[in-house]
């Protein structure tokens, strides 16, 4: 099947099929996706929240504008950004950097000193629409990927950030929920499975130039 095919089959998908779970192989190939997502200056300023626990996805519910993907897929993963992002998170960078690539801490210090002056530049606000916007790359991958693996997604920006960041802990954690995204199998009943994709035609959409 062509990257096209599973981009057509691939939908989101609004009725899961709850008798049906992620193997944990599969689990696993949708994590190490999401693990490989590209981001800026490969930075990875994110983290990841996978959840099957029955009753807190139940509380999420009404949280979800009720979305029952959120109770009815196999596992619900949570996009995050960090709230603590600083310095710390830099040097740790560098230092797996130098640890995977065998190279020197002083070899890296350039670069080192490009990230820390990168991100002196911007306030919180800057800061926090940056993280965010590695979280939403990371969502595209994790959907291509799912698609690729035939593993049925939701993204999903109807949730109410603050009640979902309060029921998973996640201040403790020091990180924001920024979206989530069910995973599983399509229901049999999903009507939107079968619906064509409504898409502008190519030629508004590109510019050959
Ligand atoms: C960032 C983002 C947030 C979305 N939020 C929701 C959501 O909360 N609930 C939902 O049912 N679909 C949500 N969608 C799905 C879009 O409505 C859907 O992807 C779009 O209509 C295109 O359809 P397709 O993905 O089925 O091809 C979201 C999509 C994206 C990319």
């Amino acid at each position: 099947m062509s990257i096209v095919d599973d981009m057509n089959w691939r939908y989101a998908t609004k009725e899961f099929d709850s008798s049906k779970k992620l193997s944990k192989e599969q689990l696993d190939g949708v994590l190490e996706s999401l693990r490989l997502s590209t981001s800026s200056f490969g930075l990875q300023t994110w983290k990841f929240l996978v959840i099957e626990n029955d009753s807190i996805r139940k509380e999420l519910l009404e949280h979800s504008w009720n979305q029952k993907q959120v109770v009815e897929a196999s596992h619900v993963l949570v996009l995050c950004i960090p709230t603590d992002f600083g310095a710390d998170h830099i040097q740790r960078f560098i230092e797996s950097t130098a640890q995977v690539r065998g190279e020197t801490l002083e070899s890296l210090d350039g670069y080192k000193k490009m990230m820390e002056g990168f991100v002196s530049r911007k306030d919180e606000t800057a800061l926090n629409i940056w993280m965010t916007n590695q979280v939403y790359i990371s969502l595209g991958h994790l959907l291509t990927a799912c698609a690729a693996m035939k593993i049925d997604a939701c993204p999903m920006e109807g949730f109410i950030s603050k009640e979902y960041d309060r029921i998973l802990g996640l201040e403790e954690k020091n990180l924001k929920s920024v979206l989530v995204c069910p995973i599983g199998f399509r229901s049999e009943n999903d009507k939107y499975a079968t619906a064509p994709k409504v898409r502008f035609p190519r030629e508004e959409l590109f510019i050959h130039i």
